[in-house]
């Protein structure tokens, strides 16, 4: 079976130019050793809930294996640096859904705006190119700043058991967004994105 195509979806806006790619394994392979380090500091790691420290090698396991199993990897960048990581997990073709997260690695440039500004890209991306009606996030109730991003961004409480399935604590906040609101608060701003294909070198694998 084909592999999908890779994608990219760029801003030029007030921050400069912010690209989200779903890299190669070569690029996943050159941002490995910074993700390690921001996966296992200490605030970002109690926010994910991750319960085990990751070195690179680990950090390519985990790029591979959401690949594998249908989900979308993207790697932040603002002008041309790292700046962190993204994903959808648990794609469902059936439904059309999928759980999003995403990390603004150090902890310097976090609260700066660039967490929302990826994430409106990536729900551009993933609600037209990538055809999602809805997409579902988890999150720990000490985590005010997702929380507070994704209510921003549109997100509203949802404690349907399609909702409540991505939760790791039974105290988890879970909440989603459908493509039509997405649409409807953000469709102005999607308009100035640039949404492409990556070029078929940029693609192939690994
Ligand atoms: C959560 C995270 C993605 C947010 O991205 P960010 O770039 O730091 O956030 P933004 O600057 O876009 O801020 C989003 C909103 O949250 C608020 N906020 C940010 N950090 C906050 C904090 N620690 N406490 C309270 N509010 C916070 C901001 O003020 C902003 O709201 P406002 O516009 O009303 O002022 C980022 O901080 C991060 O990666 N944290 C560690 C990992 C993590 O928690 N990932 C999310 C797992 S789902």
């Amino acid at each position: 079976m084909s592999q999908p195509e890779r994608w990219s979806v760029s801003w030029n806006g007030s921050d400069g130019q912010l690209e989200a790619r779903e890299p190669t394994r070569p690029e996943v392979e050159a941002a490995a050793a910074r993700l390690s380090g921001w996966y296992n500091e200490e605030h970002n790691r109690s926010m994910m809930s991750n319960d085990e420290e990751m070195d690179p090698d680990d950090v390519g396991d985990h790029f591979d294996s959401v690949w594998k199993e249908g989900g979308r990897n993207f790697l932040l960048y603002a002008e041309g640096r790292l700046m962190g990581d993204a994903d959808l997990r648990h794609v469902d073709p059936a439904t059309h859904t999928g759980e999003f997260a995403i990390l603004i690695g150090e902890r310097n440039v976090q609260g700066r705006g660039y967490g929302t500004r990826f994430a409106l890209m990536l729900h551009a991306l993933a609600f037209t190119a990538l055809g999602l009606e809805r997409i579902y996030v988890s999150i720990i109730p000490a985590n005010r700043g997702s929380l507070r991003l994704f209510e921003k961004l549109g997100y509203e409480r949802d404690d349907s058991p399609a909702a409540r399935s991505y939760i790791d604590e039974d105290d988890d906040v879970t909440m989603s967004f459908g493509r039509g609101d997405f649409l409807r608060l953000h469709g102005d701003t999607a308009r100035q994105l640039v949404i492409a294909r990556r070029p078929p070198e940029d693609s192939a694998l690994p």
